[in-house]
């Protein structure tokens, strides 16, 4: 049997074993997926550890996506986001890899969203980096846009093309855009959005990466004004699809873990 895992603190609250683990039972997959709770900056010694229990791969939430970094061999893209959100145990070496950017690329893809042109990202934190390198390298221009306007400076000057902005700038910069990306926590239990309903249009696709609620502002908004809406659900399954993909080399059952997951929230 072959047991996967997820490092974060804390881990309580994660819905990767129902999707996971309804990823195997619908391949006939002998497997199984923990977590585990490592202290605060011991996440390259969990890491270590799970290599040596025979853990076959691991996924790394927060606070352990930058302190795994030294641990595995990092491939470009997560090199370049700076952050590993997931890991093969089963060569030589660890190699990490970051599937939250694929995540938000692939939750984009699945609703036919064309991933050229312009897109905004909304938010300059770790799920902001993600998700602006992995549209740019999907080929689309990347305004980002900020609260602190000079981490959205910081991020584009990393992102090939992109500019960063104030949010002051969202309706300038949405009134020319494809796609649009909340990467902020702003609509995270609370009835907010970063965004103003005014921007919104219906040539807009909008994915936000909140998925507690589900049903955000934002997308009520973007729904209302005739918009593509994507939910954060759809960015977490594929982040995880990913991962299964990467683990156990198979073409990963969307449905039957799209299920597990929505079941779950
Ligand atoms: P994550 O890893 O989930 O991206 P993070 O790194 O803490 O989390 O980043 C949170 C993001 O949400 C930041 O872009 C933050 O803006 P600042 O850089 O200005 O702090 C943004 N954010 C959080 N609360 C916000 C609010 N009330 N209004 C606008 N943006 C907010």
């Amino acid at each position: 049997m072959q047991v996967y895992g997820l490092i974060g603190n804390p881990v309580g609250h994660s819905l990767s074993p129902p999707m996971h683990e309804a990823g195997y039972e619908a391949l006939d997959i002998d497997a199984k997926y923990v977590t585990f709770e490592p202290p605060a900056h011991e996440g390259a010694a969990a890491v270590a550890a799970a290599e040596r229990l025979g853990v076959a791969g691991l996924n790394v939430t927060i606070p352990f996506k930058q302190d795994v970094l030294d641990a595995v061999e990092t491939d470009p893209l997560a090199e370049r986001i700076g952050a590993v959100n997931t890991i093969d145990l089963s060569g030589d070496e660890p190699r990490g890899y970051n599937t939250d950017a694929v995540g938000a690329v692939r939750a984009l893809d699945h609703h036919d969203v064309s991933l050229d042109g312009t897109a905004v990202v909304v938010g300059a934190g770790g799920a902001g980096r993600a998700v602006a390198f992995g549209l740019a390298d999907e080929g689309m221009t990347v305004e980002i846009a900020n609260r602190t306007a000079s981490k959205a400076d910081d991020l584009a000057a990393a992102v090939p093309g992109a500019s960063g902005h104030g949010l002051d700038a969202l309706a300038d910069l949405l009134s020319d855009a494809d796609v649009l990306v909340n990467c902020t926590s702003v609509g995270m239990d609370e009835d907010e959005t970063p965004v103003p309903a005014a921007t919104l249009h219906e040539d807009l696709a909008v994915l936000d990466a909140v998925y507690s609620p589900i049903e955000t502002r934002l997308l009520r908004d973007a729904d209302e004004a005739g918009a593509t809406t994507v939910d954060g659900a759809w960015m977490l399954l594929f982040q995880g699809v990913e991962a299964f993909e990467r683990w156990t080399g198979e073409s990963a059952p969307v449905d039957a873990m799209n299920e597990a997951l929505r079941a779950g929230l």
